[in-house]
């Protein structure tokens, strides 16, 4: 167990009929707000009402910021900044999944300074203060509702990068399982696999001996991860099992599992960002290719993590460790098939000559996460696997 700090601000408003809070929760920030979303899922369902109806009674006036796409870009973000610049609001509101809710941070920090926001995802400038955010969360995937992370994509330089910083965490997130009944079965899968990622790079990069407390953590996640997607495949108005997924997501990426691990890497995550930024894969979509190909590509010079993994998870009998880091491995891939994900770059129509090109795109984002031992060639060996 290494030393560690802590610190969860957000509240977390959790349960059935709770999205009716975001107008009293936003009205502690000010009283004229920037309201970010998506493509439009939420005028289909009534999460838009709902929203619009609360802020109104709250007696706050809503600048609208429409339009955030999945893996969402930097031209839309810069957008909002200067939307919220103009009319000086004095929070931002956040509604949808974690494209919507990354898009609403980077505003609320790029608000706050002059120079350009993407300087923040090279690592050149540090955040210092933000815009208050609060968000109606409305995809079980990302983990941004209780994160400091957030991940644009520069379209331009065709770069899809991630940062964090704690003072990006929101202050209120709302998390009403309800909200989750309207998504398709695809991003239901993608978003499980997000999650069941997010546990996986701390639960493989960790290079602590001794962390029985998070393993078991971690486990029990990603066996409920998955036994509430499957439930939620079969019945989408599950509502326990919306709330488990729902809880389970935002447990494995809000700083709760990595605690006492010390240092981790996402290197996962730095090869499926650039399938997302090449070729605007759903994130999820990738991870689910490219988590079978990495875990192989790692157990083999060191098993014992993935078979403890295969043994406690995916129930695998095999005693030689290697065989039996193996049969997770193949589990797992098992599973992102039944849920519908992805497992092959061919699945995703992408073609083996792009993989050059992909390990090139990938080498920016490790360099800016420190991860060490990526280099082309590596990242070129996992891509193969992914074939
Ligand atoms: O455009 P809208 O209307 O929002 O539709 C979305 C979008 O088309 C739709 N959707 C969301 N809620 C819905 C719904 N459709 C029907 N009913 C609902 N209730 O689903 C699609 C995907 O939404 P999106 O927000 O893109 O998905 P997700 O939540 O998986 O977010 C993905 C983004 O999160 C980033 C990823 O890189 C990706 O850009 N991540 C953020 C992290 C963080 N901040 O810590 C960490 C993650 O590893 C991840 O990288
Ligand atoms: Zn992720």
């Amino acid at each position: 167990m290494q030393n560690f700090v802590l610190h969860l601000p957000t509240k977390i408003i959790f349960g059935r009929d709770t999205i009716r809070n975001i107008g009293p929760e936003t009205v502690l920030f000010g009283k004229k707000i920037l309201l970010v979303y998506g493509s439009g899922s939420i005028k289909q369902n009534d999460i838009y009402d709902q929203v619009t109806a609360s802020l109104a009674e709250a007696g706050l006036t809503a600048i609208e910021h429409p339009g955030v796409k999945s893996n969402p870009v930097l031209s839309h973000v810069r957008e909002g900044i200067e939307l919220a610049k103009a009319h000086q609001v004095e929070a931002v509101v956040a509604v949808g999944g974690g494209s919507v809710i990354d898009s609403a941070k980077a505003i609320c920090a790029g608000a706050k300074v002059n120079h350009d926001v993407w300087l923040f995802f090279k690592g050149k400038k540090g955040v210092k203060s933000k815009l208050p955010l609060t968000c109606v969360l409305t995809l079980a995937a990302a983990g941004s509702e209780m994160n400091g992370g957030m991940v644009i994509t520069n379209e331009e330089t065709r770069q899809k990068f991630g940062t964090g910083n704690q003072l990006l965490k929101p202050e209120v997130s709302i998390l009403d399982p309800t909200a989750t009944f309207t998504v398709p079965p695809s991003y239901t899968a993608y978003g499980a696999v997000d999650a069941i990622a997010h546990l996986l790079e701390f639960y493989f990069t960790t290079t602590d001996a001794a962390t029985p407390v998070q393993d078991r953590f971690m486990e029990g996640l990603a066996i409920n991860i998955m036994e509430s997607c499957r439930k939620t495949l079969a019945r989408p108005d599950d509502y326990q099992a919306r709330a488990d997924l729902m809880w389970c997501a935002t447990l494995a990426l809000n700083g709760l599992t990595a605690a006492g691990l010390g240092m981790v890497g996402f290197p996962m995550h730095m090869i499926e960002h650039s399938l997302s930024a090449l070729y605007d894969v759903p994130h999820g979509a990738g991870l689910s290719v490219v988590m079978p190909a990495w875990m192989s590509w790692r157990a083999a010079d060191s098993p014992a993590k993935f078979a403890q993994l295969a043994r406690r998870v995916f129930a695998i009998k095999e005693k030689d460790q290697y065989r039996a880091a193996l049969g997770g491995i193949e589990s797992l891939k098992n599973w992102f098939r039944e849920v519908g994900s992805p497992v092959s770059l061919r699945d995703l129509d992408i073609p083996e000559s792009a993989i050059p090109a992909i390990a090139a795109n990938s080498m920016d984002l490790a360099a800016i996460w420190r991860l060490k031992g990526y280099d082309i060639q590596v990242v070129s060996t996992i891509l193969d696997k992914c074939r």
